[in-house]
């Protein structure tokens, strides 16, 4: 099998190779301190080897979990926030049809927002629907998934009796502590464990990803495969793709260039790039640092955000994640009349016109002076994915220790938590200013 490959030739007229190399010493170093344990946040290094400590067994257990909810229901709502939810729906809306009708179980997502109008219309749409819920939350306390569980295991009871519901109710959390762990204990649902040193945004390799992934009808087995060569890919190689990476954004950091988009030229890895930001922006946001992180899908938002990135403030780089293999095809054809006067394309695949968008958006964006790189990814499939989702953790750890933050914590998403409490009048929080 291929590997994802890093293209940053079109950097090199913003930052040196020696500017990169000096990022890469660091890097290297950082690289050292995440292997011998003795990083910023090193209780939260479950992730690095999870891709072969994956068992057959944990594989099997999911896939008999998954192969049952599929027999009992015809919709399975995945609840949780954050880590708890972004790598499986990255994977998910990567992988399935863009306009699937269902006729197998169906995969929707609550609790990561507390929007009211949201979770009336999920209500109304599972009336006498046979569903399901599988509540993933790490720390089982999280606001928005609880109050979303609260309401739709109220509502599988009401529909189908506690026997009933207590079947089709899976619990993915920690091994022993928070509410989430004792409601499933007490009630008997089926549990997943999420490991203690591995973080909900580097968990996309537990069950917390594996889990619905699978629920949709996806190929696990392929995503693991793809972690576990990118991981023998780093083992092999001193994490040289990784490393490369994190040293080339940090010497555009160095630069001024404080805000990294990850582009797209596939609507499908939208939520990839929503994946990314969480991982990055919450790994190095900290201490007055970090490269922002953005992310657009062209070629729609060069209808809109196309402008700025051409001529707007000059503080930004692009990293395009460029698929290089389509999995249909289809051509322009050819109009007897040519009134559109897009006969000049005709024969030629769509694809194409995509690829030369691609290529064009590149050329006119440097030379507007946005630098960028490419992370090239041969097709879009769950292997690749795998491949991706490692190489990106391996890196942000890596570019966390460049920047000297501890890539593993969130101290700031606390703020806006102990307000809402203290707003809502929560026990406990009633003294706060
Ligand atoms: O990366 C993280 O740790 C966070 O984004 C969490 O995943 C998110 O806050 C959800 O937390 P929990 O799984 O405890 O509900």
């Amino acid at each position: 099998m291929e590997s994802i490959k890093l293209d940053y030739s079109k950097v090199l007229s913003f930052v040196g190779e020696k500017e990169i190399s000096a990022q890469q010493e660091k890097a290297i170093k950082a690289l050292k301190s995440l292997k011998n344990g003795t990083c910023k946040g090193s209780d939260f290094l479950g992730w690095l080897d999870l891709p072969v400590q994956i068992t057959e067994n944990e594989l099997e257990r999911i896939s008999s979990c998954t192969d049952r909810l599929r027999e009992q229901t015809d919709v399975v709502v995945i609840i949780g926030i954050g880590g708890s939810y972004l790598g499986a729906k990255a994977v998910i809306e990567a992988m399935s049809g863009s306009f699937d009708v269902y006729s197998g179980t169906r995969v929707v997502f609550a609790g990561n927002n507390v929007s009211e109008d949201y979770l009336y219309e999920l209500q109304a749409f599972l009336k006498d629907k046979k569903f399901g819920i599988c509540v993933i939350s790490k720390s089982g306390t999280t606001t928005e998934p609880a109050v979303a569980f609260r309401l739709l295991k109220d509502q599988l009871i009401e529909q189908e009796g506690v026997a009933v519901s207590r079947e089709r109710i899976v619990a993915i959390t920690d091994e022993k502590k928070g509410a989430l762990r004792a409601m499933a204990d007490k009630e008997e649902y089926e549990t997943f464990v999420i490991p203690d040193n591995v973080g909900g945004r580097y968990s996309v390799l537990t069950p917390v990803g594996l889990l619905p992934v699978a629920l949709a009808g996806l190929d696990i087995r392929s995503l693991v495969k793809g972690a576990v060569d990118m991981w023998s890919c780093m083992k092999e190689s001193d994490a040289k793709l990784a490393v490369t990476y994190a040293s080339v954004r940090n010497a555009l950091y160095e630069k001024g260039y404080v805000i990294e988009i990850t582009v797209n030229f596939n609507p499908k890895l939208h939520y990839v790039a929503e994946w990314w930001k969480q991982l990055y922006g919450e790994s190095e946001g900290k201490e007055s640092k970090g490269i922002f992180p953005a992310s657009v899908d062209f070629t729609t938002d060069l209808h809109s955000m196309g402008q700025y990135i051409q001529e707007g403030r000059r503080n930004l780089f692009e990293t395009v994640l460029s698929i290089e293999k389509t999995k249909y095809r289809v051509q322009v054809p050819c109009d007897a009349h040519d009134l559109d006067k897009l006969n000049y394309l005709a024969g030629k695949r769509v694809d194409e016109v995509n690829k030369m968008a691609e290529l064009g958006t590149q050329l006119a964006h440097v030379e507007g002076g946005v630098p960028n790189m490419r992370v090239i990814i041969p097709e879009l499939t769950e292997y690749y994915l795998g491949q991706l989702f490692y190489f990106y953790e391996m890196a942000c750890a890596i570019s966390g220790g460049i920047l000297g933050v501890n890539a593993f914590d969130q101290p700031g998403v606390e703020a806006y938590k102990n307000n809402m409490f203290m707003l809502l009048g929560k026990p406990g929080y009633e003294k706060r200013s």
